[in-house]
């Protein structure tokens, strides 16, 4: 009966948008006695973070726009495969304590400290803006820039990927007006139509939906949420199929006719399990609970399997949806093809308070696993006690045996298991984490450029045992690997894959570890990472990739393109790092793997 479905749709978003109109006001009151407060409080100038509030206030868009509505409604499509059951709500979250602290209490900031915090900062708004600024010049409305034959290039569908991703960068920076031009060119942005006849759910889901909802959370323009659910209703369209599990490519035709999607039979782990925040999100901010729904059995799914894998705790890194398997296979890897799989269990965890419990198992689960047989001390000339993500294959006969390698995508794991330590109250894995972020930092000083291969290798220490500089072993070692070369640094076996994409993982665990801890160390590393990659990478029109960062020539060989996460998360952690630490709290934010806020309901 579609008009009393209609019906009950709109009654939904009435209430959720009045729910929000009520928000807003609680919002608007407690940020003006906020400011109130503080200039009662101090004298000084006021601070970031009183900004962000009071960029809220500021009435009304310096851009103004028209809405355009999406030439398909992705609400409204007849589905051959809806939800068979009745839909599964957001869980409430038990107690009203709320989960423990994240953040490190930081204290008072000397004069000195604060200046040259401030400095580093202002270095990294510079580069920012001049990248934004060659996006909106050359490549505007396309999904990436390429910065030397200053142009545009699609990539996402053709929805404006670098546009949607920059949004939350933009506000934080205090760059209002770019951001209220941004905003305008979203309100046209078509999601009838798309550029590639398959849209990547996951890519989609990350980037626009994740930068959609996060810009909404911290500037509240109506709009934003708007274009979120019209995006939103297409992924949810993605599990249009006949076992309810979500598809990896969106056939476009197919999921405006309703008919039903063909789910793959093998996919990267992190495709289907990359959606959970995003989805959960969306219902917590439209009420609806369809999208929760849709993401609850994939969470299901990796919880009934997650003891019956060849390595117990971790999920190979091909799975199965249409089979539902989530079991089969010999290979696991934290970095690229798993990685946000693993990142999204504490973090969905955060988002829904703690209500979860299968998402506290599959956490500490995959952290006990990831620690007994992934993690590795790698030998390294003056004995650093950090650690490396490697890679198992499980063979035949069931035997794991650990490949040395890691790459930058797995350098995330320092943050995630500082972010998990703290929400299980666990300070042994808040130190592991520390290590872990260590090795990634260890391999941006050791390289020539300061900046870090996307894939390497190094020798593993034997498990509990002193673990010391062997340069004979290094020697045997490196003969073993062809792709070994003369330059490459003590200890490295290989740099396999040599370029710098302009990637953000490394710097986001150095957020995270700076954030939690509060240790100064965390800064000086990453104002050291700043100056190599800012320089590494430098272009007339702002920032592009590096072909080869494991020799320093004067001119380093470039890419052409600059990826949008280099100003939705690299600048962006960069640029964290040297503001107050209560500008995006981790203690009211929870950041999706693409760093979009979004805000953590408070129970
Ligand atoms: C998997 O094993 C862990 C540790 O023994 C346990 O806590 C968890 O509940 C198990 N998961 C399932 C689905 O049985």
């Amino acid at each position: 009966m579609p008009p009393l479905h209609h019906h009950l749709r709109r009654q939904l978003r009435l209430r959720s948008r009045l729910a929000a109109l009520r928000f807003k006001n609680v919002l608007v009151a407690a940020a003006f006695c906020l400011t109130v407060f503080y200039f009662l409080s101090r004298s000084e100038s006021p601070s970031e973070v009183v900004l962000l509030e009071r960029h809220m206030n500021s009435g009304p868009p310096s851009h103004p726009f028209t809405v355009v509505k999406s030439s398909v409604d992705w609400g409204d499509i007849e589905y051959r495969h809806p939800p068979r059951e009745q839909l599964a709500q957001l869980p409430k979250p038990a107690g009203k304590g709320g989960l423990p602290r994240v953040q490190h209490r930081f204290g008072k900031e000397s004069s000195a400290a604060r200046q040259t915090r401030e400095e580093r900062r202002d270095a990294v708004l510079q580069l920012t803006r001049r990248c934004w600024d060659s996006y909106r010049k050359y490549a505007w409305k396309q999904d990436a820039l390429l910065p030397l034959s200053k142009d545009g290039r699609g990539q996402f569908s053709g929805w404006a990927a670098t546009l949607v991703d920059s949004l939350d960068t933009l506000w934080m920076m205090g760059l209002r007006d770019q951001f209220d031009e941004a905003v305008a060119a979203v309100a046209e942005i078509d999601f009838g139509l798309s550029s590639a006849p398959q849209v990547n759910i996951f890519e989609t889901n990350i980037r626009y939906l994740g930068g959609l909802m996060a810009a909404y959370d911290l500037s509240g323009r109506e709009v934003l949420l708007h274009k979120a659910i019209e995006l939103g209703d297409l992924i949810y369209g993605g599990f249009n199929t006949e076992n309810r599990m979500p598809v990896d490519n969106i056939n476009f035709q197919a999921a405006m006719e309703g008919s039903g999607l063909l789910v793959e039979g093998n996919v990267v782990s992190a495709s289907p399990g990359t959606l959970t925040l995003e989805l959960t999100r969306l219902s917590q901010l439209t009420g609806d609970p369809k999208y929760y729904d849709a993401i609850t059995r994939v969470v299901e799914l990796f919880y009934r399997g997650q003891n019956q894998t060849a390595l117990p705790g971790l999920f190979p890194m091909f799975v199965s949806m249409s089979r539902e398997d989530v079991t089969t296979g010999g290979t696991f890897t934290l970095g690229g093809c798993a990685d946000s799989l693993y990142e999204y269990f504490p973090k969905m965890h955060a988002l829904l308070s703690g209500a979860h419990p299968q998402l506290a198992a599959l956490t500490r689960g995959f952290m006990d696993a990831a620690k007994r047989y992934l993690f590795f001390r790698p030998m390294v000339p003056h004995n650093d006690d950090i650690l490396i993500s490697g890679n198992v294959n499980v063979d035949q006969a069931g035997v794991p045996n650990l490949d040395p390698e890691t790459e930058h995508l797995a350098c995330f794991v320092g943050g995630t298991f500082a972010l998990a330590g703290r929400l299980f109250q666990s300070e042994e894995d808040v130190e592991v984490g520390a290590r872990l972020t260590r090795g990634c930092v260890y391999a941006y000083k050791s390289f020539a450029t300061g900046m870090m291969p996307e894939r390497l290798n190094m020798i593993p220490c034997e498990r509990d045992k002193p673990c010391m500089w062997d340069e004979e072993r290094w020697v045997e070692e490196r003969a073993k690997r062809p792709e070994y070369k003369p330059h490459l640094p003590k200890g490295f076996t290989t740099a396999k894959d040599p370029r710098y994409i302009l990637r953000p993982e490394a710097i986001e665990s150095v957020f995270y570890m700076w954030r939690i801890t509060g240790d100064a160390e965390w800064q000086e590393a990453a104002w050291d990472m700043f100056q190599a990659v800012a320089k590494g990478t430098a272009t007339e029109t702002g920032s592009a990739a590096v072909l080869d960062v494991t020799v320093a020539l004067p001119q380093l060989p470039l890419d052409d393109y600059m990826e949008s996460f280099w100003i939705a998360e690299t600048l962006k952690y960069f640029y964290l790092i040297f503001s107050p630490p209560d500008l995006i709290s981790l203690d009211k934010y929870v950041l999706n793997t693409e760093a979009h806020p979004f805000l953590r309901p408070h129970p």
